[in-house]
């Protein structure tokens, strides 16, 4: 596995890829990696013949009031992992090398930014999909992996994707849980012992939500009173969000049927963690 820094780089290694006739996978992070990246990377790796994952934390994406100094770095560890879990490139560039002097060109998408956490966070997906579009030009990807643990992320890309006609695939692959069933997060560490119990009132509220709707509630009002009413009983929590929305909208519902996306955000101390639940009725 290789390491590098510059797109100059980057893209020479992937051009000698395609040109002995490899497709290219590629896995954007942040680093911090957890259980939840490496199966995207496996994914990658069962997928297409050369996989490249990205390790940058991209300061369009956070707020001035955000934990963009304190997100956890530890590339030695990231780059161990990734190779373990069968990466063939990192790429990991400083901020320099990606936003340039005299960097004035954005990307974005509109109405499905604004709801969920694009409410509490202005800017926050511009600088995804921004950065996103970036590494797209950069790695030239067949596929591209992502989460389903930040659905309206995925749903943000996959439109841009679309809008834009760039040609690749987006891969979802289902959100990756503690044996507890706290979704996987690099900002997991933030949290202490007594925090971390509590968080598993998250995934706990909305497995019972799945259940109320296999029983054959339909009320999406019930469902999100019934989720916020599970998790203002835990006192370390605090809602950001309940909402039920279309899946593929991200537009809120008022009666569930179809593809639908139960997603919340809810804040332990400090940090704030986000769930969510896709399910078909
Ligand atoms: O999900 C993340 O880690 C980031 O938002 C991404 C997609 C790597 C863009 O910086």
């Amino acid at each position: 596995m290789q390491i590098v820094t510059t797109i100059r780089e980057t893209r020479q290694i992937i051009h000698n890829a395609s040109r002995e006739g490899k497709t290219i996978g590629f896995v954007p992070t942040m680093g911090s990696l957890h259980e939840g990246h490496l199966s995207l990377i496996r994914r990658a790796k069962t997928e297409t013949g050369f996989v490249v994952v990205s390790i940058f934390v991209n300061p369009t994406q956070f707020g001035k009031d955000e934990d963009f100094e304190t997100y956890p770095r530890n590339l030695d560890r990231d780059a161990a992992l990734s190779e373990s879990a069968g990466a063939d490139l990192i790429f990991c560039p400083d901020a320099g090398e990606m936003y340039p002097k005299g960097f004035q060109t954005y990307v974005e998408v509109a109405e499905i930014t604004t709801g969920l956490c694009g409410a509490a966070r202005p800017g926050h997906f511009k600088g995804v999909t921004t950065v996103v579009a970036k590494l797209f030009n950069i790695v030239k990807p067949h596929k591209a992996y992502f989460g389903q643990k930040d659905a309206q992320q995925a749903a943000v890309i996959e439109h841009m994707v679309r809008d834009l006609d760039m040609d690749l695939d987006i891969v979802r692959c289902p959100i990756v849980r503690e044996p507890d069933g706290l979704a996987m997060s690099s900002r997991n560490v933030y949290l202490s012992a007594r925090e971390r119990n509590a968080a598993v009132v998250l995934s706990q509220s909305l497995f019972q939500a799945e259940e109320m709707i296999r029983q054959g509630i339909r009320d999406a009002s019930e469902i999100r009173q019934y989720i916020a009413s599970v998790i203002q009983k835990e006192p370390l929590a605090q809602i950001g969000y309940v909402e039920v929305v279309n899946a593929v909208s991200l537009k809120k519902v008022d009666f569930i049927a179809g593809q639908i996306l139960i997603a919340l955000a809810a804040k332990f101390g400090n940090t704030n963690l986000i769930d969510n639940l896709c399910i078909e009725v």
